[in-house]
Order: structure tokens, then C-alpha cells, then sequence
């Protein structure tokens, strides 16, 4: 336990987590991103949708449980470690134990899309919350510091985005509908996947409250994960509908705050200004 969960090897895993990103990037732009409307026989057999979600989810909540509890957490009695650490727990608990049994006719997971997921959740949910809970020490000042404030408001805008807009595009079917319809309000007025701008944003808050290498390698990951799908889905939505405002494709100015800003965090934080 000790081996894989020093210091030294949560940063490592941060920078692998981070260059992964572009990796993935790159592999989906190739591969696509196989699951809802653009699923693919070939990633497997494909399992119930809200099980799916719900199970694939749950480590992100399971894991930290886990470290809290069952390894010494010697900086978790401190508060700003609890506080950012409820931060990534309370968006699980609304990803793992709500939105998935919302889901209205949403297509089945493929099984590998589910294998990635669930490890993904397992590994991500170890490096954040291990790193909160045995490594991180902030000052009892660190609450009142800009960088933990603004990093909060930010994130709890980004939550509010993301389930807003997803309310949304669950409230385009009607009980027993399955189709598509062009999502309208909200930042879906400018972007194609509000959604995912929204748990984009949240990430880069949290990066920022946390002011550490996890954070933003996290907030990286979720930048490209995202981004390749959300232009699936603009090509998507603009070969099915023939009225879809072209202008949505502003994702991309997300995408590209979103990156200078983690450059800039990610140079400051290797630079150690904690
Ligand atoms: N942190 C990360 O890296 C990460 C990765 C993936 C997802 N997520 C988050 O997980 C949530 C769900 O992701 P997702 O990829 O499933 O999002 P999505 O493709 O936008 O789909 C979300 C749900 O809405 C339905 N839907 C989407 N567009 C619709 C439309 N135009 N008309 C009617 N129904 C529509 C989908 O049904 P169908 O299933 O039938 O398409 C699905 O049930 C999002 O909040 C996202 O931010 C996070």
C-alpha cells in the first residue's frame, strides 16, 4: 500500500493521468466515443444503462470512503482537506446514486466503455482522495486564501451548469421517448454539450481550490475526454438536423480557456507557490 501511494507516486500518476488526456484525445478522434448515441457493437456487449452508470461511478464515492476510514488520514481533520474532499464526493453522490436512475430511454453501455469507466473512477477516486487525506497540507489560512474561494465558486457554478444541462436534455423525452431533439436554454443557446462545459468548469474550480497537481490533472482529462465527444455530437447534431445552429461549435473557445488556464495553474503549482 505504502509502494503505490507515496507522494512521489501520486505525482507521478497526476502526470500520467494529465499526458493521458491528449492520448485519449487523440485515440477517440481516431475510434470515436462509443457509448449513447454513438455506440458501437465492437466495444462490446451492452448492459443495461442507469445499472451501468450507477456501478461504474460508485468507486469515486466507495474508494475515498476507503482511504478515510481504512489508512491513517493524517491531514483529514484539517478542513480545508475535508472540505475539498466533499467537493469530489458530493458530485459521485449525484453521478453514482441520482442521475443515473433519471436516465430516460438512454441507450445501453457497452461493456469495455463500462471496464474504462470503472477503472478510470477506481483510480481517479485513489489519487484524489489519498492525496487529501495523507498528503496535502494547506494552511488553516488556506479557506480565506482567493485561490480556494474563487476554486470553490467556480466549481459550484460548473455543478449547478452540468445538472442543469443535463436536466435539460432529460427533459427533451417524454416518458418511453428514445430520440434526439435540439436542446434548447441554458449555455445550450452557445454550446452544443453544455453538459460537459459544465463538468468541465467544475474541475478546473476544484483544480483551483486544491492548488495541486491531482486537481489539475484531473481537470486536463476531463478537458480532452469531453471535448472529443462534444464534437462528436456537434457533427452529430448538424448531419440530423438541418436547423441546428452551427454557431454551437463555440465549444471550442471552452476548450481553449480551459487549457491556458491549466497551464497556467499547473505552472504555478510545480513551482510549488502553496
Ligand atoms: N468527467 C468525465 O470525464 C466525464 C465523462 C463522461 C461523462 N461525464 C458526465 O456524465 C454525464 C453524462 O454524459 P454523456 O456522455 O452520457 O452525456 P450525453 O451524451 O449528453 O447524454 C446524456 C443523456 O441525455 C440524453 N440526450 C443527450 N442528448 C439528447 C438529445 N438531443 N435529445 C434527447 N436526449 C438526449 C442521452 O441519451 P442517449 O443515451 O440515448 O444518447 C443521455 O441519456 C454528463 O454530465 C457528463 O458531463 C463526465
Amino acid at each position: 500500500m505504502t509502494l503505490v501511494a507515496g507522494l512521489g507516486n501520486l505525482e507521478l500518476f497526476s502526470f500520467l493521468m494529465g499526458l493521458s488526456g491528449p492520448i485519449f484525445w487523440v485515440v477517440q478522434t481516431f475510434v470515436g466515443s462509443p457509448y449513447g448515441r454513438h455506440a458501437s457493437a465492437s466495444f462490446g456487449p451492452p448492459l443495461p444503462v442507469k445499472l451501468a452508470w450507477s456501478l461504474q461511478e460508485l468507486p469515486s464515492l466507495l474508494v475515498p470512503l476507503y482511504v478515510v476510514t481504512c489508512t491513517p488520514a493524517k491531514h483529514f481533520s484539517h478542513w480545508p482537506n475535508r472540505i475539498l474532499l466533499a467537493m469530489f464526493v458530493f458530485h459521485y453522490l449525484q453521478r453514482a446514486l441520482i442521475f443515473p436512475f433519471l436516465i430516460r430511454g438512454g441507450k445501453p453501455v457497452p461493456l469495455f466503455i463500462f471496464l474504462s469507466a470503472f477503472l478510470f473512477c477506481t483510480f481517479n477516486g485513489f489519487l484524489q482522495s489519498q492525496y487529501l487525506s495523507n498528503y496535502a497540507e494547506y494552511s488553516d489560512n488556506w479557506i480565506k486564501d482567493p485561490r480556494f474561494i474563487i476554486g470553490c465558486a467556480i466549481w459550484l457554478m460548473g455543478m449547478l451548469i452540468n445538472v442543469y444541462s443535463d436536466n435539460i436534455l432529460r427533459n427533451l423525452r417524454k416518458p418511453g421517448e428514445t430520440g434526439y431533439k435540439i436542446p434548447r436554454g441554458g449555455l445550450f443557446e452557445y454550446v452544443t454539450a453544455a453538459n460537459f462545459s459544465g463538468e468541465v468548469i467544475e474541475w478546473y474550480g476544484y483544480a483551483l481550490a486544491c492548488w495541486s497537481l491531482e486537481g489539475i490533472a484531473f481537470a486536463l482529462f476531463t478537458t480532452f475526454n469531453l471535448c472529443v465527444r462534444a464534437k462528436y455530437h456537434h457533427r452529430w447534431y448538424l448531419e440530423k438536423f438541418e436547423e441546428y445552429p452551427k454557431l454551437r461549435e463555440n465549444y471550442n473557445s471552452v476548450f481553449i480557456l480551459s487549457t491556458s488556464s491549466a497551464i497556467f495553474s499547473s505552472t504555478f503549482t510545480i513551482k510549488g507557490l502553496k
